[in-house]
C-alpha cells in the first residue's frame, strides 16, 4: 500500500524542526516579570552587598524614548538621605563614585540587605534608601532599566492622599489620633 504523506503536514514538520535549528526570536515589548526577588547566579551572592539630584528619564530627556533605561547622579552630604522609596518600573544598579555610601533594601519577605560598598543592586519594586554614612561629600550614580522607572515614597503615598481611616488602622495598627496627626504632616506631600 502506498503511504500517503499530506504536504500540509510536511510543512509543519519542517517547519518545526527549522524552528528548532534557527529558534524564531519573538520580540517582546519589555523584560520578562522577575519571579523572584533576587537571583543569584552560579552560587555567588550579586549583591555587593542635605540631598541634591539630577536625572535623566524621559520626562527630562526625551532621546531616552524607547530606550529603555535612565540615570540618576546623586550628590549627598554627611548624614544625607534618599528616603525610601521603591521604583515599581525598574532594577537599578547603584555605583558609588566618591564617599562611603550605604545602600539598603527590604525584599519581600522584610529581609533588609544594606551595605556600604562601592555597588550595590535593588531588584524592581524593592523598598530602598541610599544614606552617606561617611564625614565626607558622597556622589553615586543610579542606572535603572526602565526610561521611566517611577519614584514611589510609600510614607507620602499613604498618608498623603485620605485612604479610609479603617485602611490605615489595619495597615499600621494606629488610632485614628495618630493617623490624624501623620495626615497634618503629610498633607502637603500630597
Ligand atoms: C493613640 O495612640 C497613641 C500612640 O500609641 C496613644 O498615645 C494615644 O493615647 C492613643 N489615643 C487614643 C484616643 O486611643
Amino acid at each position: 500500500m502506498a503511504f500517503q504523506i499530506n504536504p500540509l503536514l510536511a510543512a509543519f514538520f519542517l517547519f518545526l524542526s527549522l524552528a528548532k535549528i534557527f529558534p524564531l526570536n519573538v520580540v517582546t515589548a519589555s523584560d520578562p516579570d522577575p519571579v523572584e526577588d533576587i537571583c543569584i547566579p552560579n552560587g555567588r551572592s550579586s549583591l555587593s552587598q542635605s540631598f541634591v539630584f539630577s536625572q535623566a528619564i524621559v520626562s527630562t530627556f526625551p532621546g531616552l524614548n524607547t530606550m529603555g533605561f535612565s540615570v540618576a547622579r546623586i550628590y549627598l552630604g554627611p548624614g544625607g538621605v534618599v528616603r525610601s522609596h521603591a521604583h515599581p518600573r525598574a532594577s537599578e544598579l547603584v555605583d558609588v563614585e566618591k564617599g562611603v555610601i550605604e545602600v539598603g533594601f527590604v525584599d519581600s519577605s522584610n529581609k533588609l540587605f544594606a551595605h556600604n560598598l562601592k555597588e550595590a543592586v535593588v531588584p524592581r519594586g524593592m523598598l530602598h534608601y541610599i544614606m552617606n554614612v561617611g564625614a565626607t561629600q558622597g556622589v553615586d550614580l543610579g542606572f535603572l532599566n526602565s526610561q521611566n522607572p517611577a519614584f514611589q515614597i510609600p510614607s507620602f503615598a499613604l498618608f498623603g492622599p485620605k485612604l479610609p481611616y479603617e485602611v490605615l488602622e489595619a495597615s499600621f495598627i494606629l488610632n485614628r489620633t495618630t493617623i490624624d496627626a501623620l495626615h497634618e504632616i503629610y498633607k502637603e506631600f500630597v
